[in-house]
């Protein structure tokens, strides 16, 4: 975990000075301005991470309506250097499909698609008789927006402070209970998820890995929710 956040904040601490260097370029006269969304002006080292992003991602990318560049360098973030999977998917067990389990020793590596970024690892409860810690499914719904149909600016939130828009748990107000963290833990924050160090990302790759997530196909299901599912199978459809 440790080498791949190094990983990530190497990332993103590379495109923030080469976003600098395009903003310095920008400035000089007859040059186009820098713009999120233009495909034009990438350098080539982002172009490199848009290639690989698209050689890592381990599923079948939507792409219509969507910024290819956005999703091949989202891809990269989430793919090649975040481990998102790593915690989103069911756990170790079955988050690479049969033959392809690199810790097996099985080459090539092959991502279970059918766990991929569905959520349900359990991280248990960080005090005991508290709310258990449980990755979210971060696929898209039938909206199309990812993290079961969150807006951009709810994704954002989340990733910059850690808010947890579905309360699935509460700050404890006495006795811990299966639906709140007593302090020194603010249960109303999301826990074990790194926001604290992904919040350092740029605007930009925030928004790469949200074109990503909604480019990747529905997997059903609600893990975490502590009332059950509440999608019902329908999630997807
Ligand atoms: C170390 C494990 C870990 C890693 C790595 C991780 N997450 Fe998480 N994430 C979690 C857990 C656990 C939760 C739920 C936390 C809780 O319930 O308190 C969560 C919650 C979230 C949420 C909130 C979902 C919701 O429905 O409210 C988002 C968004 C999210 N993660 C995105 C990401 C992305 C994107 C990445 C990769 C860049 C990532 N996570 C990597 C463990 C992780």
């Amino acid at each position: 975990m440790k080498g791949s956040i190094s990983r990530l904040l190497g990332a993103s601490a590379a495109l923030t000075v080469l976003a600098s260097l395009g903003v310095l370029v920008s400035l000089q006269p007859g040059r186009a301005q820098d713009n999120d969304n233009n495909d034009n002006n990438d350098n080539s080292e982002t172009q490199s991470k848009i290639k690989i992003g698209f050689q890592a991602a381990p599923v079948p990318l939507n792409l219509t309506g969507k910024n290819r560049s956005l999703v091949g360098l989202g891809s990269y973030l989430v793919n090649a250097a975040g481990d998102c999977n790593g915690c989103h998917s069911a756990g170790p067990p079955t988050e690479y499909a049969a033959g392809g389990n690199p810790y097996f020793g099985q080459h090539p590596e092959m991502v279970n698609q059918t766990t991929y970024l569905g959520g349900g690892r359990s991280f248990m409860s960080l005090i005991p008789g508290s709310a258990e810690i449980i990755s979210r499914n971060l696929t898209p719904d039938k909206t199309g927006r990812p993290e079961g149909g969150a807006t951009f600016a709810e994704f954002v939130d989340a990733m910059r402070t850690g808010v947890d828009r579905d309360k699935w748990h509460l700050a404890c107000t006495g006795a811990p209970n299966a639906h709140c963290i007593p302090p020194p833990f603010d249960g109303s924050l999301l826990q074990v998820m790194p926001w604290p160090v992904y919040s350092h990302m740029t605007d930009r790759d925030l928004r790469a890995i949200y074109e990503y997530l909604s480019a990747i196909p529905c997997l059903e299901g609600d893990p975490g929710n502590p009332a059950g599912s509440n999608t019902n199978g329908h999630r997807c459809k």
